[in-house]
């Protein structure tokens, strides 16, 4: 299990949690009609999660705004910045800033071109800059519409894409979709079926329930329970939250919204019937003409400025005081954890470092990381010992390891592979599973290092009288059988 964050009361009062690394790989679906309590929700799951992970939220109604004082969220004024949204989206990417785009200034076609924009800047950021990152969308339906709705056909089709792109290729990217909707029968199906976690609030319509109960595989009729669900409270189902479906009641949050549910106020007092007409129809100024996108170049420095500045430190609690030991130990389950996915090993090292920094973080051990050399080296050691578990002369196989910490990359595989099958007894394993070992498909590669590691001198190679190879390591009195 990784990092859970908190978010609410489960049946009996039992803490309702969701896993975030989990919630990372396999995004969420919240519906609810207007009222039922998304965007409390949104916040409370936002504030539970900063400091632990970048945050993107899209703001349509400047709910999220209120994020910037407590939790260092930069709050980008669409309306201030339109313009620059694809550059903005590039430097959040690469800087890590968790940020708000409030989007409540801008017309509805404005406002889908300006999500798209950012959206997209996020998603074609450079391979090096595929950092997690949760991106949460408030009122989804909007940008990613299922049916005609406002805003120009051209404005819808290009946050309708970058959308799909958020939901069905943004995994790889870092990019975990958190999407929020008052109707799902409104939202695009692609989008609304790449979430595997959902949170199903209030909901009155036939139609959204049928959707939802489709989503959940629930029979329709078990869905009906979604009518009476109070404000705050949400069904959840999915790998991030549990199994079943949970019901679960949205606990407090630290920061204001602004949309207080309408509270009824006294009418002013009654006018006379005449200075009722004056006061709504005498002539006056016309309102002066809103003067809007003219590009603020002292603002949009400040913004850039924010952007590359160092990140505060908001978290809250000092991160707990571990021994070496405790700290080796944490390291190698999340290398575990790692490996224990499928693919570890065709995917570049760079990649499941990040993974792993990512996970170092969540588990909070602190700053001094291992890096990606001796990620890579730990990685190594982790495979070797899994793929030769068998009890081994413990003290070669240490010699082992300290010798391969001098050998580069690949070459540093091999030599661990085969100097654990020595140290485990077990025959000298086939070109194919040495290639496979280190994620190449090529068994003459394979040999092409094992030529390297003679010439060094760090293994000799010979075959016995039926041919079998056999491979010695003179430096560490090892040989693998035949
Ligand atoms: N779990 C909760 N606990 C307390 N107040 C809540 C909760 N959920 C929602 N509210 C309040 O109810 C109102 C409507 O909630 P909101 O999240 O804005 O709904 P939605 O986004 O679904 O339209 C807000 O004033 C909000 O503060
Ligand atoms: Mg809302």
């Amino acid at each position: 299990m990784g990092r859970s964050i908190d978010i609410g009361a489960a049946q009996l009062g039992a803490p309702a949690q969701i896993d975030l690394e989990e919630l990372l790989a396999t995004r969420l679906l919240v519906q609810g009609n207007s009222g039922s309590g998304k965007s409390h929700l949104l916040r409370r799951l936002l504030e539970q999660s900063a400091g632990l992970v970048q945050q993107i939220v899209i703001d349509p109604e400047g709910d999220f705004v209120s994020l910037a004082a407590r939790y260092g969220h930069l709050a980008l004024d669409a309306a201030e910045c339109e313009r620059d949204l694809a550059v903005i989206g590039a430097r959040v990417r690469a800087h890590r800033v968790s940020v708000v785009l409030n989007l409540e200034e801008l017309e509805v076609d404005a406002q889908l071109r300006a999500a798209a924009t950012f959206l997209n800047a996020l998603f074609d950021a450079d391979r090096a800059l595929w950092y997690p990152a949760l991106v949460v969308v408030d009122e989804a339906q909007l940008f990613a519409p299922g049916v005609a709705s406002d805003g120009s056909d051209e404005a819808r089709r290009m946050s309708l894409g970058a959308m799909t792109n958020l939901m069905c290729r943004g995994r790889k990217r870092g990019l975990a979709g958190v999407i929020a909707t008052q109707r799902l029968a409104k939202l695009a199906k692609n989008v609304a079926a790449e979430a595997s976690n959902f949170l199903m609030g209030r909901t009155f319509l036939d139609i959204d329930m049928a959707r939802a109960a489709d989503l959940l595989g629930m029979e329709r009729r078990q869905a009906e329970s979604f009518r009476d669900l109070e404000r705050g409270s949400f069904i959840g189902l999915g790998p991030a939250i549990s199994r079943r479906p949970l019901r679960v009641k949205v606990g407090a949050v630290e920061t204001a919204d602004r949309g207080a549910a309408p509270k009824l106020l006294p009418l002013p007092e009654a006018h006379e019937a005449e200075a009722l007409q004056n006061l709504i129809l005498a002539p006056g100024e016309p309102p002066p003409p809103r003067v809007r996108n003219a590009p603020k170049p002292e603002r949009l420095q400040e913004i850039f400025t924010q952007i590359e500045a160092p990140p505060p430190d908001i978290v809250a609690a000092p991160p707990p005081e571990l021994t070496a030991q405790e700290r080796e130990a944490a390291i190698e389950e999340i290398i575990g954890q790692i490996v224990g996915e499928a693919k570890a090993a065709q995917q570049a090292a760079e990649t499941l470092h990040r993974d792993f920094q990512l996970r170092c973080r969540i588990r909070r051990l602190g700053p001094g990381a291992p890096d990606l050399a001796d990620f890579r080296r730990r990685l190594t050691i982790f495979r070797a010992k899994q793929a030769f578990p068998e009890a081994v002369d413990e003290e070669g196989w240490d010699r082992a390891i300290e010798l391969a910490s001098r050998l580069p990359g690949d070459l540093q595989s091999v030599f661990l592979y085969l100097s654990r099958a020595a140290a485990a007894g077990q025959p000298c394993p086939e070109d194919a599973e040495i290639a496979g070992f280190f994620g190449s498909a090529s068994p003459s590669r394979a040999r092409r290092m094992l030529g390297q590691l003679e010439q060094s001198e760090l293994i000799v190679a010979r075959t016995d009288f039926e041919q079998r190879r056999i491979i010695a390591f003179p430096e560490l009195g090892l040989e693998t059988a035949a």
